[in-house]
């Protein structure tokens, strides 16, 4: 049955559901995109909240550590022995702080076609670095950001980046296969093109390349998304972490706001004393290098990595894209910051399936949209043009290369909501819906609240759904109108605190285990089934580890979360990736034993070895039913 979304009683309940979250009251969620029973199959045993130095599955799975922070991706590395690392041996090692994975499969033993879900490559962001955790002799997190050695900013400049690891499932579960010639490091050195409307622009030239289209390396690489020409696109999210500097010191009043906007200070990580593009005072032109989508050809080891300025430059948590075939090629993405916002992007050419070189350009060039949402249920997307709207001279912008480097400028000029903070943004293939995830957003105070940020100083984040219009299952993205609807408010149903009260589906109100609320939204998956699962990073505010909850999106159960992963104490989950058949599912734990005053010398605890020689590590899980069915079901 499909819902009438045009129904007025029905915007006007939904606009309902942002001023009762806001008084307080249980809300109550109804269903937007259509009313298919297609995923109320969720069959595993649940876990509870817990808090511990373990990870945590339900009865009946199994987890191989599949990758941890310096395993080696070639025989030459040797054993990891993290007080005797170098630069050059972490370029041949797995990264640290691993993040968004993709499955790129590659055929199988059988000679099976693409789409195996025994054998691909392991695409993996390695988000930041750590060196209180990751060497000996800092006290604590701060002397490791201030006073970090030469040594160890090699080190760490090659520890982030992105891995590229060959990896297969046999008899005794999934292993990395070490030498492959598939297997690549991308670090912060690895030669990168900068392609698109803003390439070659003065702002993105430097000392070291006055052409403005060739920049070095990789940071801050969060989240991402796949491309069904057989790419990946990986995220610069935090990169102002990466430079220092005074934004207030430097001439021009353009850069001095960019800056500043990305939060680089004078008492940011001191990368800058060793490596001096990471100064701004020496190189002011160099952020401008970094902040866009990356989009990397795993399957060629010798290809050059593109950064996308079509796609904005912000914190970039990820792009995730709709190919339809002859239709033009939409991404979606968000702003991880306070109060920034939602996009999209639409494609110039249309997607033509077999076609991949004329595909490999298609993110090149077309129009990326950022998000109006209405508090009557309604949103528009807005596009970001030069001379459109105030998007001219008179208002500081020179062309479209000065719109997409400041494209939170731009956004905030042309109307475009601002968000608690928008993680994740994924369209479920089965009913063709667009989920949006919203961490947290402290700062929000009651006055601004609307329907679709409907909660002060939200600690527990939401979700939203991004309806387009057409038929469940088959809607036009390239729209500019959509509707929205609410899909769960984070937080526990039962709390006294109004403000952090959960909200979860209309139909189960109640039903939801005291397991089962979330909280802190981050990254999303949907398995093959059209079930969401949800990867979470600030749960240990609410007394219980980060990590995976699953749910259906619609029919009975919708927005109805089932606790399937826990992660050691200190860490978030990030990255859920099925194989194509679903009965692997990969998940990142990130930063174990962060927190406190704990440091490789006296760390929280030592997931996963427990060996006293070796400190916590980030490692990628497989995931596996014992008896080798579909994850979840
Ligand atoms: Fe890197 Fe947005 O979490
Ligand atoms: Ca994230
Ligand atoms: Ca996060």
């Amino acid at each position: 049955m499909s819902q009438d979304l045009k129904d007025p009683a029905r915007r006007s309940l939904l606009k309902g559901i942002g001023a009762v979250a806001a008084a307080g009251t249980t809300a109550t969620l109804l269903p937007g995109c259509g009313r298919r029973v297609h995923s109320g199959n969720l069959g595993f045993a649940e876990i509870p909240h817990t808090l511990d130095a373990q990870h945590h599955l339900p009865e009946g799975y199994r987890a191989d550590i599949l990758l941890r922070w310096g395993d080696p991706l070639t025989t030459d590395a040797g054993k990891f022995a993290p007080t005797a690392l170098s630069a050059q041996e972490q370029r041949q090692r797995f990264g640290y702080n691993n993040d968004f994975i993709a499955f790129m499969p590659l055929p199988g033993e059988a000679g099976g076609a693409a789409g195996d879900s025994t054998r691909g490559l392991l695409c993996v962001n390695h988000e930041y670095t750590q060196p209180h955790l990751m060497f000996p002799g800092y006290d604590d997190e701060y002397a490791a950001t201030r006073g970090v050695s030469a040594e160890h900013v090699a080190i760490e400049q090659e520890a982030c980046g992105h891995s590229i690891v060959e990896v297969e499932k046999t008899a005794k579960g999934w292993r990395p296969v070490v030498d492959s010639p598939f297997n690549r490091r991308i670090t912060l050195h690895t030669t990168m093109d900068i392609i698109g409307p803003a390439a070659g622009d003065p702002r993105l030239q430097t000392a070291a390349d006055p052409s403005g289209t060739r920049v070095l390396g990789t940071v801050g690489n969060c989240a991402g998304g796949k491309t069904p020409w057989g790419t990946v696109l990986i995220a610069e999210e935090g990169f102002g972490g990466a430079f220092q500097g005074d934004p207030g010191a430097i001439a021009d009043p353009v850069e001095r706001l960019n800056h500043a906007a990305f939060a680089i200070a004078p008492h940011n990580r001191n990368w800058g004393d060793h490596d001096r593009r990471f100064d701004i005072g020496i190189e002011p032109r160099e952020p401008n290098r970094f902040g866009w989508m990356v989009e990397i050809d795993p399957y060629d080891p010798h290809s050059r990595p593109r950064k996308l300025t079509s796609l904005g430059r912000f914190q970039h948590e990820g792009f995730t894209l709709v190919c339809k075939p002859h239709q033009p090629a939409v991404a979606y993405g968000g702003d991880d910051d306070e109060d920034q916002f939602v996009y999209r992007f639409v494609s110039a050419e249309n997607y033509r399936p077999g076609n991949d070189t004329r595909n490999r350009n298609l993110l090149a060039a077309g129009v990326l949209y950022v998000a109006r949402f209405s508090d009557d249920g309604t949103g528009a997307w807005l596009p970001l043009v030069f001379g459109e709207g105030p998007l001219t001279p008179q208002n500081g912008f020179r062309n479209q290369a000065d719109v997409l480097i400041d494209a939170r400028r731009a956004a905030a000029l042309v109307g475009a909501t601002p968000m608690d903070r928008p993680e994740d943004v994924e369209t479920n293939p089965v009913n063709d819906c667009t989920y949006v995830m919203l961490t947290k957003n402290k700062s929000r105070t009651a006055g601004e609240t609307n329907a679709a940020n409907p909660r002060p100083r939200n600690v527990a984040g939401h979700v939203l759904e991004i309806v387009p219009p057409g038929e469940d299952g088959n809607r036009d993205h390239t729209s500019n109108d959509f509707r929205w609807y609410t899909f769960l408010l984070g937080g526990n149903p039962n709390a006294e605190d109004p403000r952090e009260r959960g909200a979860y589906g209309e139909e189960v109100i109640g039903a939801v285990s005291p397991h089962g609320w979330l909280a802190n939204p981050d990254n999303v998956a949907f398995d093959p089934g059209g079930n969401m699962w949800i990867a979470t990073d600030g749960c240990e505010r609410f007394g219980f580890h980060d990590g995976l909850w699953a749910m259906a999106t619609e029919g009975e159960f919708r927005a109805a979360p089932r606790h399937f992963f826990g992660c050691p104490r200190g860490a978030e989950a990030c990255g859920p990736e099925f194989t194509p058949d679903g009965t692997t599912l990969f998940i990142s734990v990130q930063h174990p034993a962060d927190g406190g005053r704990s440091t490789f010398d006296r760390p929280m605890h030592r997931w996963p070895d427990y060996d006293p020689a070796l400190p916590p590590r980030p490692a990628v899980l497989a995931i596996r039913r014992e008896d080798g069915g579909v994850v979840g079901s």
